[in-house]
């Protein structure tokens, strides 16, 4: 199958500059190597444009939708990432978007999710579902899965949501830093939530293939987001907000296998997001070449 490569340097929705150079790293990784070898044909479709982050003001000119900085340059990234997302899956080919801070998930959801029913698994350090509201920092990397779910003041913008994407098809994998808040929404909430404590439990692979049970069922396919510190920021060190205690490089490995290894019984995988990689915070492109190695995972390269 032709995978769609679609960057989006996007670092609007961290704390710091850096996380926009991501798709470059990854790409200098051998990202399209890794394809060829995991059987399917990448095609490059570029970067999707990024207004100056020199030119703008983070308070300025922006809706008042409490904290989140940055908005309006999100929304305009995010509808060109959910434009390119669409039309990639209309054409029959698998969107993979490159980024960029997490922020650029609203758009691979609400693309992938048009005329669909979607689940997703969100591999990540962070439940990401801080909204406006709720949000501690203000960053809205912190708020994808809240905004494609449409909650708290994103209920008004119809541009963060993913129309057939419903909470009770997302499953978390790793989670290990969760705002107060956070943990009262999802408590609160019909997502499934696989905590480090789980993996530590019951195995990675084991953990993965309860998270997409929940995703793939009553659902056309699967939306997986891979945020590099999901892993141990030993394996990971490239990412603005480290958490430390996660997966191992082989856990992670043994992960996206379990999602190939799923795909192939039943082609569940519809598109994928790689984010967080910073290569001015990483050491040598390690962590952009983990992400690449990863996605090859995810679509099947082996060792043997
Ligand atoms: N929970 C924190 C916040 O909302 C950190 C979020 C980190 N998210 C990420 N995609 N790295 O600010
Ligand atoms: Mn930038
Ligand atoms: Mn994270
Ligand atoms: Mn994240």
């Amino acid at each position: 199958r032709t995978v769609r490569i679609i960057g989006a340097p996007m670092d609007y929705g961290a704390n710091r500059r850096g996380v926009d150079m991501g798709p470059s790293a990854i790409r200098y990784a051998d990202l399209a190597d890794g394809l060829e070898g995991a059987g399917v044909d990448p095609v490059d479709d570029g970067d999707v444009s990024m207004p100056r982050a020199e030119e703008r003001d983070p308070d300025a000119d922006q809706p008042s939708h409490g904290n989140a900085k940055f908005l309006r340059e999100v929304e305009d990234v995010c509808t060109r990432v959910g434009d390119r997302v669409a039309a990639t899956l209309a054409d029959g080919e698998f969107p993979l978007v490159l980024g960029g801070d997490h922020s650029v998930a609203i758009g691979s959801l609400n693309g992938s999710a048009r005329g669909a029913d979607l689940g997703a698994v969100w591999f990540d350090a962070h439940a990401d579902l801080n909204t406006p509201e709720t949000s501690p920092s203000g960053n809205v990397h912190g708020m994808p899965l809240a905004a494609a779910l449409g909650r708290g003041a994103f209920g008004e913008m119809a541009w963060t949501q993913a129309p057939g994407l419903r909470e009770s098809s997302v499953a978390y994998v790793g989670l290990r830093s969760i705002d107060d808040r956070e943990r009262e929404l999802i408590r609160a909430s019909e997502m499934t939530a696989f905590t480090m404590s789980d993996i530590d439990q019951r195995g990675v692979s084991a953990v993965v293939d309860d998270a997409l049970a929940v995703a793939t069922d009553g659902t056309d396919g699967v939306h997986v987001s891979l945020d590099l510190d999901w892993l141990d920021p030993k394996a990971a060190p490239g990412v603005g907000t480290p958490v430390r205690g996660g997966v191992t490089y082989r856990e992670a490995h043994a992960a996206l296998e379990a999602i190939s290894r799923r795909d192939e019984a039943d082609r569940m995988l519809r598109s994928m997001d790689v984010v967080e990689v910073n290569p001015i915070l990483d050491e040598a492109n390690e962590t952009a070449t983990l992400a690449a190695e990863l996605t090859a995972s995810a679509f099947g390269k082996r060792i043997l």
